[in-house]
């Protein structure tokens, strides 16, 4: 990478495309306060959340500083505010295999309803993914408000996620034994150990990001402005050995009968299956309580096997999550790693051009050699496809009954799918 992407200019493409609409694209300077809280403003409402104190803009501005930030700007409009937002980083993701690749992280696209459906998110969008190829960064990520937005820029779904809900009147833990030591604690107190115990989880399972301190710490405890700070609670597990291994931070919403407070979890790290295990044992076993309420699990959390009756702890819903659009086709399936080898032609078709182009995927001992050919396809599919299936999620036969992949879906399903699915365990 030759430029670093706090200071990557502009993209001219955009910037041409937003001045046709009338507008201006610039990138904001995060040190000058009072246009930084123009921009955090206007991010804000363009989620329709409430406006923030000035408590909440200091805390952003200095949360979000490092980000590159752009804004598109009405100048005939009597407010200075942005009409459209974005920000973008570089985040790793963690691939199969471990690794954790540089991706483009977006976040904060918004259009004021003011000035909806004229192009802006088009011109926002279609500069960060330019700029991040020019950087030479693999793919783009992100997180979705709407899951129909995105596809169009060439965004697959790449990991789903849970929300669970236990009836904690109707199971009993039937986990087994555990160990190790619990303890409430208070965010600033935990900060350090608790951004170790994240990183720790995060680097361990593909699909989850290496937080951001802002993205870690509202995992541990509540930022400013947050619902109801009193009601957050944080417990700890120290292995036996006194190893920081998991925490989970949640808060306990009230209800008329005072035996039925629900949990809400507002976050769950554990690095080895027994600070799982704990955990959890600790939410469901708490007294006074008759719900507990998790989201953004895995689709694969063991919660079935830790209770005694499993239709007490069920799955409310399951969604897309992270989206992955890849930009550099061979950094980025030479990056992760594969649980069986084999050998494929990809055809891999992109109406923006980044990643268009026949490619040979040989994996040899689960790692990968990728180069261009003209050999006739094994398997056609669009780039938003290739990054569903680029984590190892099991989608690649829906996919392909919905005839978004063609050819040998079953070769392409055994070579990318992992044993254990990809899983982002938070927002962004
Ligand atoms: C989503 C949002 C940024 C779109 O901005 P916009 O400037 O109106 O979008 P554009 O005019 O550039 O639209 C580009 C294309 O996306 C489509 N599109 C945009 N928003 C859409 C939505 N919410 N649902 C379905 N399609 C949408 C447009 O119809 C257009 O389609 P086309 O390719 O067929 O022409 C804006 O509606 C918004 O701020 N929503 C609230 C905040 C939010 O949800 N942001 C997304 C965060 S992940």
């Amino acid at each position: 990478m030759n430029q670093s992407y706090e200071n990557a200019p502009v993209d001219e493409q955009s910037a041409h495309e937003v001045e046709d609409a009338g507008l201006r694209l610039a990138l904001v300077d995060t040190s000058d306060a009072d246009a930084f809280d123009g921009w955090i403003r206007a991010d804000f409402r363009g989620f329709h959340g409430g406006a923030p104190s000035k408590e909440v803009l200091e805390e952003s501005r200095g949360h979000l500083a490092d980000r590159r930030t752009t804004a598109v700007y009405d100048d005939d409009a009597p407010t200075a505010e942005p009409v459209g937002t974005v920000n973008s980083w570089i985040a790793p993701l963690t691939v199969p295999g471990g690794v954790r690749l540089d991706s483009w992280a977006i976040s904060s696209v918004t259009v004021s309803p003011t000035h909806r459906r004229r192009g802006i998110a088009r011109a926002l969008l279609g500069g960060e993914l330019r700029t991040a190829h020019r950087l030479g960064v693999p793919l783009a990520i992100l997180t979705v408000s709407e899951s129909v937005i995105y596809g169009r820029w060439g965004f697959g779904p790449a990991t789903f996620s849970a929300e669970w809900r236990v009836d904690t009147k109707r199971v009993r833990w039937a986990g087994g034994a555990t160990g190790g030591r619990l303890s409430f604690t208070e965010p600033d107190a935990y900060r350090e150990t608790g951004l170790a115990v994240l990183d720790a989880a995060m680097a361990a399972r593909p699909g989850e990001i290496g937080l951001s301190p802002y993205l870690a710490e509202r995992l541990i405890g509540p930022l400013k402005g947050s619902d109801h700070p009193d009601r957050f609670r944080l417990v700890r597990y120290d292995s036996p050995s006194g190893d920081p291994e998991g925490f989970v931070s949640f808060a306990l919403k009230a209800h008329d009968d005072f035996v039925r407070h629900t949990v809400e979890v507002n976050h769950l790290a554990a690095t080895t299956d027994a600070a799982l295990r704990a955990l959890w044992r600790f939410l469901l076993e708490m007294d006074l309580v008759s719900e507990v309420r998790a989201w953004t699990r895995g689709v694969d959390e063991p919660l079935p096997a830790l209770v005694s009756d499993l239709r007490g702890a069920a799955v409310a819903s399951v969604q897309d999550h992270l989206w992955v659009r890849i930009l550099d086709v061979p950094a980025a399936l030479t990056a992760r790693r594969y649980e069986r080898d084999g050998e494929l032609v990809l055809d891999v078709t992109d109406d923006l051009g980044f990643a268009a182009g026949r490619y040979r995927l040989t994996v040899t001992d689960g790692a990968a050699t990728v180069s261009e050919t003209s050999d006739a396809p094994d398997v056609t599919l669009p780039v938003a496809s290739l990054g569903s299936v680029y984590l190892g999620h099991d989608f690649a036969r829906a996919l392909a009954v919905a005839g978004r992949i063609e050819g040998d879906v079953a070769a392409l399903d055994a070579l990318f799918r992992t044993a254990v699915p990809p899983r982002l365990s938070t927002w962004f």
